[in-house]
């Protein structure tokens, strides 16, 4: 029984790839939003009339188009900080979630000595076993310039954080800790609660990766509480290329600016320059107006559906998947098996398949999944698994989507006789 209170597939008619005939001949069920979401007509004619109608640099001309430019780049920040619950200043636009996490922890790194984020051998940076790589080598190579040391909680053997041992991993010496808000492997869902208030009991920042939750479900950077947060548009149901970093006010104040150049600065000399507010502090050079604006147009969109509409949405889609997981023979789930504090992603393994080769036959079958690492070697090696074959839904997906998945299997299990 599945009971949603959107459908998929009156959804599907606004994005009109769904109207391309996959191989095979069917239709294309596509289970790999959790890579990139698929782009509705709104977004892809927004960028479209953008160019068409207002293009011209932001923040620097005083013609009409550079006016309407700013308009529509400044209307679209506002969007973002409506969807957030943040402030307009506090919105940083960069090109992906990854240049957000860099944006961190270069301008942590180029602290004085003297500020809360600077960092000295022995401090700590804390991480998950769980963490995509834009959420760990940043870090890492933070530390290796810094001295300062990694530490991380482990995933336990249903793919949750072990807190076990929260206040030891969360010290007086830690500096940093910069969690993912939902795994892109396993789709659990992490209790930032206690891990924000410990990470502020000692003094530390929280950065929050929220690639996999903010185009989810609702999010309110007030009451959730973290200090930093990162996103990215093409997730999102926007286009590729814009990326979302969401800092405290006063935090973003103090920081050191990662890129320099163009329009982020407030006077220059031949040898010196200083620093504009935020965001304009972290935004140099011209930035990508086009896809800020439909960045826009499909937080929008999102709005418009309702975030709680589409979280009920995907958490009856994985209980119906999950369901129907579990009548399936020599298939096993890597992640929660039930759907508290789970989001939407789905990995799985097939006994006696190789991930890539599940893959290609589910395409034959018009399903578009992902399969491999995952950008998340640490935690294949945890699991000692190779990849994972990965299914993850979003608004335009429906029950049928999951049948088909199914199906797919069961045909991927004949074709190698496993
Ligand atoms: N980070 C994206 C994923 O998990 C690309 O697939």
């Amino acid at each position: 029984m599945f009971t949603s209170p959107l459908n998929g597939a009156e959804i599907r008619k606004d994005f009109p790839i769904f109207s391309k005939t996959m191989r095979g001949g069917g239709r294309l069920v596509y289970l790999d939003s959790g890579a990139t979401s698929q782009k509705p007509n709104s977004v892809l004619d927004g960028e479209r009339y953008f160019y068409e109608n207002h293009n011209a640099a932001v923040h620097r001309g005083s013609h009409l188009l550079a006016e309407e430019a700013n308009e529509a780049y400044e209307g679209a920040r506002a969007i973002v900080a409506h969807f957030l619950g943040a402030n307009l200043d506090e919105i940083i636009f960069t090109k992906s979630a990854t240049e957000g996490l860099n944006l961190l922890a270069y301008s942590f790194g180029n602290s004085a000595s003297t500020s809360r984020f600077a960092l000295n051998p022995g401090d700590r940076i804390v991480l998950s076993e769980m963490e995509h790589h834009a959420n760990l080598i940043p870090w890492q190579q933070l530390a290796k310039r810094c001295g300062a040391e990694i530490v991380w909680f482990p995933v336990d053997p249903d793919g949750r954080l072990d807190l076990s041992a929260m206040n030891d991993i969360i010290s007086e010496r830690t500096k940093i800790v910069a969690l993912t808000h939902q795994s892109n492997v396993l789709g659990t869902i992490n209790p930032l609660d206690q891990l924000i208030s410990r990470t502020h009991e000692v003094g530390a920042v929280f950065v929050l990766d929220a690639c996999q939750s903010a185009p989810h479900f609702a999010i309110d950077v007030k009451s959730l509480g973290p200090d930093f947060l990162v996103f990215s548009g093409h997730k999102a149901l926007g286009p590729t290329g814009i990326g979302v970093l969401w800092g405290r006010a006063e935090l973003l104040e103090e920081m050191e600016p990662f890129l320099t150049g163009g329009s982020m600065i407030e006077s220059v000399t031949m040898t010196d320059a200083t620093w504009a507010s935020a965001p304009r502090k972290f935004e140099a050079g011209v930035p990508n107006m086009a896809g800020a604006v439909g960045l826009g147009i499909a937080l929008q969109y999102l709005l418009n559906v309702g975030m709680n509409n589409v979280e009920a949405h995907e958490h009856a889609l994985t209980q119906y998947a999950l369901t129907k997981f579990a009548d399936l023979e020599r298939v096993r789930i890597i992640g929660p098996t039930d759907t508290k504090m789970r989001g939407s992603v789905l990995s799985f393994e097939i006994d006696g398949v190789h991930p890539h080769d599940a893959g290609q036959v589910l395409d034959q079958h018009g399903i578009a999944v992902r399969t491999g690492h995952h950008c998340a070697w640490p935690l294949m090696r945890k699991l000692g698994i190779v990849g994972t074959t990965r299914a993850s839904f979003y608004i335009y997906n429906d029950e049928k989507d999951v049948d088909a998945l199914i199906d797919g299997i069961l045909a991927t299990q004949k074709y190698f006789k496993v």
